[in-house]
């Protein structure tokens, strides 16, 4: 039978979600449990109840609408992403995985074909790291890889934990009652744009997803002594700001260094207390993000900045403290599942390169408990985490479509 999406409803809807955000459009901010995030996620969720998919949510917030196959206890098949943004984004990243998904499956149901296995769309809590510094909580623990003490021991910038966080955003429960059990899904596909240049600059519509590159992240605090700008002399400094300086080349150095165009090293996050014009900084604490698709290569990076940082503590009389937020390793994609999504591509007469994602996705961590892929449509310039982020209504109503091909074959 034949699949078709719909384009037009689909572009709608994503011009509709990218109204739920806090900065001024066309730029989307929706931090996770926001007022803005809690009203989004209602949004969705009102769009896949009117397609008749069954919803439910667990103590994260983590969002599974299903609809069910002919034989609903097999392993179902999982797609999807998710909808937080990160501060100034545009309204691609993780939107076009999530509508993409539910149009997926409307499509199917349009199609009048009743998959055996159940088809359900996952939208996942928190993918960005915005709030609480990681990224991809409510995957991580879907696949068991946080437990119980993440809920007091992740906090925001104030101090407030994911418990308080997910208490007021209404959701409660055991944590660990998150996680999936083994084999709950057959197979886990994400529909995702590129995030780079790649597809756009072949001129190809389609990426498939082997291997995810490895993130790692850092919290790093620097305390100096503060004091009056005038008064206080530069001999008898100890500025905390000028000591992250350095830390923050060394993480360039470091990068550029390993001479391959996979390592990247950024600083995105600084804040300088008290922060005031005339006051000497006294204290600043730093976000670090390093990948590779080398996990041994990205460590021995991270060891060099770590050597960084004692060396500029020494010769600054500054005491340096870091916190390791996440190193994970990267993933590899399922052979079976790549196929399905390549063969998804050629029914469609679209052509499609098999490439690596330098960006991590909730996709990392499904592919620990789930045969994973994923699908890449290309994005303007490469361009992504900003407001200008963009994908043609075109790229995202095909990617919808193979990915529900590819989803079709797998639920068999
Ligand atoms: C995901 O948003 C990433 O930073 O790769
Ligand atoms: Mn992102
Ligand atoms: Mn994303």
């Amino acid at each position: 039978m034949k699949i078709a999406t719909d384009q037009d409803r689909l572009t709608r809807e994503l011009e509709t979600l990218a109204e739920f955000t806090d900065a001024p459009a066309p730029a989307v901010t929706r931090v996770v449990y926001s007022e803005t995030d809690l009203r989004a996620r209602q949004y969705v969720k009102s769009l896949c109840v009117e397609a008749g998919l069954a919803v439910r949510e667990d103590a994260v917030g983590n969002t599974f609408a299903r609809w069910d196959g002919i034989e609903p206890d097999l392993p179902a098949i999982g797609t999807g992403s998710h909808i937080d943004a990160i501060p100034h984004a545009g309204r691609y990243d993780g939107t076009v995985g999530v509508l993409g998904g539910l149009e997926a499956i409307r499509a199917l149901q349009r199609s009048g074909a009743r998959p055996r296995r159940s088809i359900e769309l996952l939208i996942f809590t928190s993918e960005e790291p915005t709030r609480f510094g990681i990224g991809c909580f409510g995957s991580r623990l879907l696949a068991g890889t946080l437990d119980e003490s993440a809920g007091a021991r992740l906090r925001d910038r104030d101090g407030r934990t994911l418990n308080e966080w997910r208490g007021t955003a209404g959701f409660d429960g055991n944590l660990a009652g998150a996680r999936l059990p083994a084999g709950y899904y057959a197979a886990f596909v994400e529909l995702h744009i590129e995030q780079g240049p790649l597809l756009e600059r072949a001129g190809i519509p389609l990426g498939v997803v082997t291997a995810i590159a490895a993130p790692a992240s850092w919290r790093i605090w620097l305390e100096g002594e503060g004091g009056h700008a005038g008064a206080l002399l530069m001999p008898q400094r100890r500025d905390a700001f000028c000591a992250a300086a350095e830390v923050v080349l060394a993480v360039e150095q470091a990068a550029r260094g390993t001479g391959a165009a996979d390592t990247v090293g950024t600083v995105g996050v600084c804040d300088v207390f008290p922060g005031a014009v005339n006051s000497v900084p006294s204290r600043v604490r730093l976000e670090l993000d390093v990948r590779d698709t080398d996990a041994g290569r990205r460590d021995a990076v991270l060891a060099t900045i770590d050597r960084a940082c004692e060396a500029v503590a020494v010769r600054r009389g500054v005491a340096v403290r870091k916190e390791i937020v996440n190193a994970d390793p990267p993933a590899q994609c399922d052979a079976r599942t790549v196929e399905a999504l390549s063969r998804a591509a050629a029914t469609h007469g679209l052509a499609f390169q098999k490439m690596v994602s330098r960006a991590y996705h909730d996709s990392l961590f499904m592919s620990r408990i789930a045969p994973t892929a994923m699908l890449f449509i290309p994005c303007r310039d490469g361009v992504s985490h900003r407001l200008d982020e963009y994908s043609s209504p075109e790229a995202i109503a095909q990617g919808a479509l193979v990915l529900a091909e590819a989803v079709r074959e797998l639920a068999g």
